[in-house]
């Protein structure tokens, strides 16, 4: 049997200020995942698409949405298998920036995988566990592992003391994150595909 095709996984950048963090841990995390065969992986920065604050008159589940940014927001969502959400701790959950662009979605996400990078003095473990939550209000399938940077490794990392690749653990765990992914949007890529073709 032909080996199934890669899967289309987004890294997402989920922190958008001037003076973030977040580009650290996306582009580590992303030369990490091209070099495996089984992922097929793209930055995407929330920055590139100057989402406002939402103001549909619903989530896109029931209504359509109308801002220009939105709809090309729910079509870059919808190009991709699986997604792992970078994301810092803003007051114990996720970049207001991130809520939103969650928000600006509904059907994109559904049936998918959404994996986690946390960073910050927990390893942004309070955001991470939120996130879990809010994908599941969204229809995805958050993998048990997430990565967390944090502490002592978050502070010298961000203060230029250290680099990612100086911190063993977190390429296995990433690499652990990233098998369970794969197989989640694998998996749910072939069921999403066999109920279109019995609902066609
Ligand atoms: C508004 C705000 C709230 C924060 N709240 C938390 C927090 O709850 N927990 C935490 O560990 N760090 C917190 N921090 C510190 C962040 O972990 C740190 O600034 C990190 O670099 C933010 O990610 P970014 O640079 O990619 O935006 C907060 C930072 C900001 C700007």
């Amino acid at each position: 049997m032909d080996s199934p095709s890669p899967v289309r996984i987004a890294v997402v950048l989920g922190s958008t200020r001037d003076a973030r963090f977040g580009d650290t841990p996306a582009r580590w995390l992303v030369d990490l995942a091209a070099a495996r065969d089984d992922l097929d992986v793209e930055l995407v920065d929330l920055r590139d698409f100057d989402l406002p604050f939402f103001n549909e008159a619903a989530s896109n589940l029931w209504v359509p949405s109308e801002d220009p940014h939105a709809v090309r927001w729910q079509q870059t969502v919808a190009e991709f298998d699986g997604y792992v959400f970078v994301t810092a701790e803003y007051n114990r959950s996720v970049p207001g920036a991130l809520k939103n662009a969650l928000d600006q979605a509904y059907n994109e996400w559904n049936r998918k995988p959404a994996a986690v990078f946390g960073y910050g003095s927990v390893g942004a473990a309070r955001a991470v566990e939120h996130l879990r939550t809010i994908a599941v209000e969204l229809q995805m399938a958050p993998t048990r592992t997430g990565v967390h940077l944090q502490g002592a490794d978050f502070m010298a990392v961000h203060q230029g003391q250290k680099a990612l690749g100086d911190l063993d653990y977190l390429a296995t765990n990433a690499q652990q994150m990233l098998d369970e992914l794969v197989w989640w949007a694998s998996a749910l890529r072939a069921a999403r595909r066999s109920t279109a073709e019995t609902t066609a």
